[in-house]
C-alpha cells in the first residue's frame, strides 16, 4: 500500500484496529528507518547507570547534620547530588578569597555514602560584593532599568567584567575538582533565562549584526526598511526591542541572544575543559518549552542535555510532559539527563497542589522511558529561610524523611533493579517533529490570532503521533532526517531555502513529509516568501495557500477519512498539478472557506508531501496521522495499549527494554507480544501480560 487514498481505502474497509496489526518486539529492533542508537547520555564504569539524585545545598547547614543527610539519601537508593550552584558568596567570600574547604569535605563525604557530584557554578547569583562594587555587571530589563542586588539571576550575560569573574571562579572549581573521581559533570550557571539590555549588550548587538549583514544596505534590504521610515544608515542606529518591532529586528535580536548564551556558556566551559578529566560532562538545566533563545545553538557546545522537569499544567499531562523529554532528547540526539523535578510539589504556582500519590514514582519512570539516565529531585530538604520555604524536599527542616521520601526510595530501589538492563539503551523512532524557534518567535511576534500557540500546535500533533507510533523524535529542523519514515513539520513559519531544499531531499528519497498551517511562510529573516505558502515548498506539493484566515468559531472539514472540524486557524488551499489530491475540504462557515481545499497531498516516487491548513481537532487530526503513520510503514510498539497507558522502548545492541507506564488512577492490563522478564519482580518472573494498578509501572526485558 503506498498512496495516501490506497490506505483511505483500505481503512475504510478494515476496522480501524486492523491497522494496528500485531508488531513483535522483535520486529520492532530491526526497524529498518529507525534512528541510529543515540548513546547513554553518561556512563561510568564504578557508578549505577541510571541515577537517582537530589539538588543538596550543604552550605545551608553545619557540617556536624551533612553525614545524616547523606545517610538518609544513601537509604533511599541516592547515589548523586548537585550541589553549588548558587554558592558563590560562601566560595568567594570576598573579592579573591575562595574558600573551598568545606566543598572539599562534602564532595568526600558524598564519596563515602556512594553518592556522586554534579558540580554547579555558582554564576547564577552573584555576590553582594561584586554587584556592590561593580554594578555594571548587574542587567538592564527591557524598559532600561538597572537591576539591584537581591534574588537571582540579576546579572548581565553580556557584561565582559562579570564573565571575567564567572571565568574565575569555574576555573577555580575546575583547579580543585577537575580530576576528582567523585564529580562527574559540571552544570553551567542554572536555568539560563533573561538576556540583558545594557549598552554593553546593545554595542555587541550591532557588532553581531555587522557580521551577519555586512553592510547596511543589505540589513535594509532584508529587512525591507522602507516601510515607516525605518532605514538605517549605520548598524548603530538600530534599536534594541523584543517587542513591537519590525520582525526582522526581533528575530535577529532572538538569534543574538542565543549566541550570546553560548558564549556565556563557551566562558565558562573554557575555563572548566583544559582542567577537567574527559569523561566529566558539561551541560546546563534547561526549561522544557521556554523560548527565551535556541536551545540547539546553545547546545552545540554542551556535551548532554539536562532539563527540569516542572508539570507545566495544573495537573500533570503526560503528553506534554513526554513531549519535553522528547525535545531535551533532540537537543543532543541522545539520552540526557532530568537535573530537578519535583517531589511532589512546587511553591511557584497559583495554588501549588501536590501530584497525586505514585505520580512522582510515575513521572520518574516516564524520563527513564523517554531517554534520561538520570532524576533530580529539587531539593533534598527545606532550607530555613529564602524564597523557596513551602517548596517540595524529600526530608525536612528538621531533616528527617517527609511522606514522599518512601515514593522515592521505591522509585531508587527499582533503578537499581533495572539498571543493568538498561545500560545503554535508548529510545528509537522513525518519526520525527520539527521543532524550529525561528518559527515560534515568528509566530509568537504576529500570532494573529491570539490563540495560535505554536506549543499547543505542536503537542497537538505529538499526542495522536505519541498514541499510535509510541515513539517520537523532536527535532531541530538541521538534524538529520533520512531515518525517518515519516516527518512532521507542525508550523514551520520560518522557511529558509537550505532548510527547505533538506525537506524536498528527503522527501524524493522517499520520506513522509507532513506540513502543519503556517508553514513556509518566511524566509530565513522573516520576511515574507512570495510565493505565498509554503514558500520554497510549493513546487513539491503542487499546490499552495490562497488565502490565511483567523478563526473563532469551529468550521466543519471533512474528506474521505472522515468529518471534523477546525478552529483558531484556516488557510484555503489549492492544488496546481494533476497528480495533487484534496484530502479535506471546508464545509460551510464564513463564505471564504466554504468548499475550498483544506488539506492536499502529492505522491513523490516513494514518497510524500501533505499540507493541513487547519488547525484540525484532535479526532479528525488522529484520523490523518494514522493514515500517514499507516502510508510510511510505521507501526506501534504493543498494538491496542488501553487509553492513558503509555508505551516507551529503549533499545542497545542486543536487547530492549519496555517501560509501560498506567497514567490513570484505575488499573489497566497490557498483553504482550511475547514473553518477557520482569525486571522489577523480585524473582524477575517471565509475563506475557502485564495488570498494572493505578500510576503503576512495569519494566521488563525483551529477548
Ligand atoms: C528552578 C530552579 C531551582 C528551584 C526550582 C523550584 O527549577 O532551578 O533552583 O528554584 O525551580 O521549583
Amino acid at each position: 500500500m503506498s498512496t495516501l487514498s490506497e490506505v483511505i481505502d483500505y481503512m475504510q474497509h478494515h476496522d480501524r484496529l486492523q491497522f494496528f496489526f500485531t508488531a513483535t518486539l522483535s520486529v520492532l529492533l530491526s526497524l529498518g528507518g529507525s534512528h541510529p542508537a543515540a548513546a547513554q547520555a553518561t556512563a561510568y564504569s564504578d557508578k549505577p547507570p541510571v541515577l537517582l539524585g537530589a539538588a543538596w545545598y550543604p552550605e545551608q547547614w553545619p557540617e556536624s547534620q551533612w553525614d545524616a543527610d547523606l545517610s538518609r539519601m544513601e537509604a533511599a537508593h541516592i547515589h548523586l547530588v548537585r550541589v553549588g550552584e548558587f554558592a558563590w558568596s560562601t566560595m568567594e567570600p570576598s573579592e579573591g578569597k575562595y574558600n573551598f574547604t568545606w566543598l572539599d569535605h562534602a564532595i568526600e563525604l558524598a564519596g563515602k555514602h556512594h553518592i556522586c557530584v554534579v558540580l554547579g557554578t555558582p554564576t547564577a547569583a552573584p555576590p553582594a560584593w561584586m554587584t556592590t562594587k561593580y554594578p555594571d555587571t548587574l542587567r538592564v530589563d527591557e524598559n532600561g532599568v538597572r537591576d539591584e542586588h537581591g534574588n537571582r539571576q540579576q546579572f548581565s550575560f553580556a557584561s565582559v567584567r562579570y564573565r571575567k569573574f564567572a571565568h574565575e571562579i569555574a576555573e577555580k572549581m575546575a583547579e580543585r575538582y577537575g580530576h576528582n573521581p567523585n564529580v562527574v559533570g559540571w552544570q553551567l550557571d542554572n536555568e539560563y533565562a533573561s538576556p540583558s539590555f545594557d549598552p554593553e549588550a546593545k554595542a555587541q548587538f550591532h557588532e553581531w549584526l555587522k557580521a551577519k549583514y555586512g553592510t547596511i544596505e543589505n540589513l535594509n534590504s532584508h529587512w525591507a526598511t522602507a516601510y515607516w521610515s525605518q532605514t538605517y544608515d549605520n548598524f548603530d542606529e538600530i534599536p534594541v526591542r523584543d517587542k513591537g518591532e519590525n520582525p526582522a529586528l526581533l528575530l535577529a535580536w532572538k538569534r543574538f541572544v542565543s549566541d550570546t548564551w553560548k558564549s556565556y556558556s563557551e566562558n565558562q566551559i573554557s575555563a572548566i575543559r583544559p582542567q577537567a578529566d574527559k569523561r566529566q560532562f558539561i551541560t546546563t538545566n534547561t526549561m522544557g518549552w521556554f523560548d527565551g533563545f535556541d536551545e540547539y545553538t546553545v547546545h552545540s557546545v554542551l556535551d548532554i542535555a539536562a532539563w527540569d522537569d516542572y508539570i507545566s499544567t495544573d495537573t500533570y499531562d503526560y503528553f506534554d510532559n513526554g513531549a519535553r523529554h522528547d525535545l531535551t532528547r533532540g537537543y543532543k540526539n541522545k539520552n540526557f539527563w532530568v537535573m530537578e523535578t519535583e517531589p511532589a510539589f512546587v511553591n511557584w504556582r497559583r495554588v501549588n497542589t501536590p501530584l497525586e500519590k505514585g505520580q512522582v514514582r510515575d513521572m520518574a519512570w516516564q524520563a527513564i522511558g523517554h531517554g534520561s539516565d538520570a532524576v533530580e529531585y529539587w531539593q533534598w530538604r527545606s532550607a530555613l529561610n529564602g524564597q523557596e520555604e513551602y517548596h517540595g524536599v524529600l526530608v525536612g527542616a528538621d531533616g528527617t524523611p517527609v511522606p514522599v521520601y518512601d515514593e522515592v526510595k521505591q522509585t531508587g530501589e527499582e533503578f537499581e533493579k533495572a539498571g543493568k538492563a538498561l545500560e545503554s539503551t535508548s529510545p528509537r523512532s522513525s518519526v520525527a517533529i520539527i521543532h524550529d524557534y525561528n518559527s515560534r518567535w515568528a509566530i509568537d511576534f504576529q500570532r494573529h490570532n491570539i490563540e495560535f500557540d505554536p506549543v499547543a500546535e505542536l503537542v497537538a500533533f505529538y499526542k495522536p503521533l505519541r498514541t499510535q507510533a509510541q515513539a517520537v523524535d523532536i527535532i531541530s529542523p538541521n538534524a538529520p532526517l533520512d531515518s525517518y519514515k515519516l516527518v512532521v513539520a507542525p508550523a514551520l513559519n520560518v522557511l529558509p531555502q537550505e532548510v527547505a531544499d533538506r525537506l524536498i531531499a528527503y522527501v524524493k528519497q522517499g520520506g513522509n513529509l507532513l506540513l502543519g498551517p503556517r508553514s513556509g511562510m518566511k524566509d530565513e529573516y522573516n520576511a515574507l516568501n512570495v510565493e505565498r505558502q509554503p514558500g520554497p515548498l510549493v513546487d513539491l506539493l503542487g499546490g499552495r495557500v490562497e488565502q490565511f484566515y483567523a478563526i473563532d468559531k469551529e468550521v466543519p472539514v471533512s474528506g474521505d477519512l472522515g468529518s471534523g472540524t477546525a478552529d483558531v486557524w484556516a488557510e484555503t488551499l489549492s492544488t496546481k498539478s494533476t497528480d495533487t489530491h484534496v484530502l479535506m475540504k471546508y464545509g460551510a462557515s464564513n463564505g471564504w472557506l466554504d468548499n475550498q481545499p483544506a488539506v492536499i497531498t502529492r505522491k513523490v516516487g516513494n514518497g510524500s508531501i501533505t499540507y493541513i491548513g487547519a488547525w484540525l481537532n484532535d479526532d479528525l487530526l488522529a484520523k490523518l496521522t494514522a493514515a500517514l503513520l499507516q502510508q510510511s510503514g510505521v507501526q506501534p510498539i504493543i498494538p491496542n495499549t488501553p487509553d492513558g497507558v503509555e508505551v516507551c522502548l529503549r533499545t542497545g545492541a542486543n536487547r530492549s527494554v519496555l517501560i509501560l507506564i498506567n497514567h490513570n488512577k484505575a488499573e489497566a492490563r497490557v498483553d504482550l507480544p511475547h514473553a518477557m522478564r520482569d525486571l522489577l519482580a523480585s524473582d524477575n518472573t517471565s509475563r506475557t501480560s502485564v495488570d498494572l494498578p493505578g500510576y503503576g509501572v512495569a519494566v521488563l526485558e525483551g529477548k
